[in-house]
């Protein structure tokens, strides 16, 4: 036997307060998969670095192609395509590596002896670590294989042992209802429910968790978090980037890729009651419930509740450009490859948003808005809290011409922070409000390195914690609410296809499904570096540009749209963020195309006449739209911004605006 190097892993930061792992040997099953060299491979490397995996530790990598335990290594270790590309730290520190290296081993199970090789393997190494038996199996494997790999996994003598078995096993779990139940009654058949740790890797996310911890935690926003005060919530999962190649999404879809698992997991976490303790089951019991009291749809309220879209060729955010979505490549291939081939143009969607209610005494009422979508305008995941607005009837004889809800937002990536946007009074002896925050950023709280998301998941699967792991009934209720959703698609598939173009907010039916509740509408995120982007407030203040983010709204437009019609009173400005819009003469003709990043509709707020031109969507448009006591505020407030409006007035109208107009009252 090789003598044992008993080193010490090499932490780097560790964390306070906490334990390694469990000794214990892991096998990971699809090491030659991206999953390992992207995420999992820089997660051992994070909890090394955290003083969070234990010195009785190795990994043995099993996957089906001829390769050694050097070339294994000398993979991940690659200079280009490696653990310093895909480590997530500020700086890659070679020891920590070479301690992980000397740890990993190779084994080939496609022959015949492969998994008797395995179990010798874990075998030789348990003793060399002392590992105390204990066996982390990870299945970073499609699911038709779980059967199979558990099956000879058992056959080799891993059923039983002194020390645990636990399996972690990836997403998807199942792709319908019929599958699901399949999944885990074949993985069951193997292992009990305390062995299997499902992975939601959103659930990883030290932003999720804190959702619980900012309820749970804290006394104030409890009793406020109900019916009676919250008006609505909005989910947002927002991805730039496309499809990336990835043929196989085109069986999958955003319904199941996304909000089937990580988006009605951090559902489950807004809506549920306080558990009776921390524990696993304790939690999970009452995410089961929330899913529960989650309404199931008949076809025509699944028609009247969802939105699909597929993105068109277009802008990615990034500046280059994407072509469609059924013109990818790798989506014609994967649809040749179907048994039966398939040869129209894919109707999968890119994007959907749907309208949810959880029936029960605390949500009853409140609908709960999920959107996601490849190839939007920009990445970001949001759970936004609305509030009711507060009675604006003692603000009647006062120059408050309305309230706006306080809303809480938990901004989960990339931005990682909380934040409460409420009305505050501006200074002078006037009453006026205007929105202002209140944040907590992580970064400037906490110094913890950024990880993968899968650190925790690794971890507490070592510590056999599985609060952060889906259970049988959570994975099967979750397909039970998708299910009439995917059934009435599939009935009524899709005639629009694509209906967004790529870089855009995505479709406009997902405007019209949240405007048509009470002219409800999704809060888009827009920050302060955005903003820089656009030429009229390029360079401008913080304090300028945290107003204007506050302040502007989104909305999207159908092209052909009037958005503007001449002669009508001007109560908003508008400012093209994507697609192109003409401005009309009297006789209807073109006189200018609007482009991204233009604005209009700003002379007649200036001077409160009525608008002197009508202004038509040429494209599908999204605009930002100021309104007109928000523009006016901010005109007071900031000179320069009133010197830009002032100075676009005079080049494209030929129209001088007098100090005073600008202070004119609102
Ligand atoms: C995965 C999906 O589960 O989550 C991908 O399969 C998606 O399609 C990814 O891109 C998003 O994860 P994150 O952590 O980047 O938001």
């Amino acid at each position: 036997m090789e003598t044992a190097p008993t080193t010490k892993p090499p932490a780097l930061d560790p964390a306070a307060d906490s334990r390694p792992g469990d000794p214990c040997i892991m096998v990971l099953f699809g090491c030659g998969g991206d999953l390992t060299k992207r995420l999992l491979m820089p997660a051992i490397y994070n909890l090394v670095c955290d003083g969070l995996l234990p010195e009785q530790f190795a990994i043995i990598g099993a996957d089906r192609s001829d390769m050694t335990t050097e070339d294994f290594r000398a993979r991940l270790s690659d200079e280009k395509d490696g653990i310093k590309k895909y480590n997530t730290r500020k700086d890659f520190n070679p020891k920590v590596w070479a301690w992980i290296t000397s740890r990993l081993h190779y084994v080939n199970t496609a022959p015949a002896d492969g998994y008797t090789k395995v179990a010798e393997l874990v075998k030789k190494l348990d003793a060399q670590y002392q590992a105390r038996d204990n066996v982390l199996f990870y299945y970073a494997v499609p699911p038709s294989v779980f059967g199979a790999i558990s099956a000879k996994l058992y056959e080799n003598g891993f059923k039983e042992g002194k020390g645990w078995r636990r399996i972690i096993v990836e997403k998807p779990f199942g792709t319908d209802l019929p599958s699901a139940q399949k999944l885990n009654k074949e993985i069951l058949s193997f292992w009990n429910e305390e062995q299997i740790y499902r992975v939601d890797h959103y659930l990883g996310k030290e932003t999720v968790q804190n959702v619980l911890a900012f309820r749970f935690a804290n006394e104030m926003f409890e009793p406020l978090w109900n019916k009676k005060h919250i008006d609505h919530v909005q989910l947002t999962v927002s991805e730039a980037v496309d499809v990336e190649g990835r043929g196989y999404y085109d069986e999958a879809g955003v319904l199941r890729d996304m909000i089937q698992n990580h988006m009605f997991q951090m559902l489950t976490y807004i809506a549920m009651e306080p558990p009776i303790s921390f524990s696993a089951d304790d939690i999970r019991n009452e995410k089961a419930k929330v899913l529960k009291a989650i309404r199931l749809y008949s076809p025509e309220a699944v028609l009247r509740n969802t939105v699909r879209g597929q993105y068109g060729a277009g802008k990615k955010a990034d500046g280059t450009t994407s072509i469609a979505y059924r013109e990818d490549p790798a989506v014609i291939e994967s649809r040749k490859k179907r048994k039966p081939p398939v040869e129209t143009p894919s109707t999968t969607e890119t994007f959907a948003a749907l309208r949810l209610y959880v029936d029960n005494w605390r949500w009853e009422g409140v609908p709960f808005y999920l959107r996601s979508g490849k190839a939007l305008w920009k990445r970001g995941t949001d759970i936004v809290v609305q509030f009711k607005k507060a009675p604006w009837v003692l603000f009647r004889n006062t120059a408050v011409a309305k309230l706006n809800a306080d809303r809480l937002i938990f901004h989960i990536q990339p931005e990682q922070s909380i934040e409460l946007l409420f009305q505050a009074k501006t200074p002078g002896p006037v009453m006026q409000l205007q929105p202002v925050n209140m944040a907590f950023r992580y970064g400037e709280s906490f110094t913890a390195s950024r990880g993968t998301g899968y650190e925790v998941m690794i971890y507490s699967c070592m510590v056999g914690e599985a609060t952060l792991f889906s259970r049988t009934d959570l994975v099967e209720r979750a397909w039970e609410i998708a299910q009439p959703i995917m059934d009435a698609w599939a009935a009524n598939p899709a005639k629009d296809f694509p209906n967004y173009a790529a870089g855009t907010w995505g479709p406009k039916a997902a405007y019209d499904l949240i405007e048509m509740d009470n002219r409800r509408r999704w809060y888009e995120i827009i920050t302060s570096e955005t903003l820089q982007r656009v030429p009229l407030f390029k360079g401008g203040d913080p304090l300028f540009l945290s107003q204007v983010s506050m302040a502007l709204r989104p909305e999207a437009v159908s092209p052909s749209e009037v958005i503007v019609k001449k002669g009508d009173p001007g109560n908003e400005m508008y400012l093209l963020a994507r697609g192109e819009a003409e401005v009309l003469d009297g006789n209807g003709q073109v006189k200018a195309t609007l482009h991204e990043g233009d604005c209009f509709g700003e002379v007649a707020l200036l001077l409160s006449e009525p608008r002197i031109a009508t202004v038509r969507a040429k494209t599908a448009c999204d605009l930002f739209v100021l309104e007109k006591g928000d523009f006016s505020r901010i005109l007071r407030d900031h000179q320069q911004f009133a010197e830009t409006i002032k100075q676009i007035a005079r080049e494209r109208y030929n129209r001088a605006v007098a100090p005073e107009q600008l202070m004119a009252p609102t």
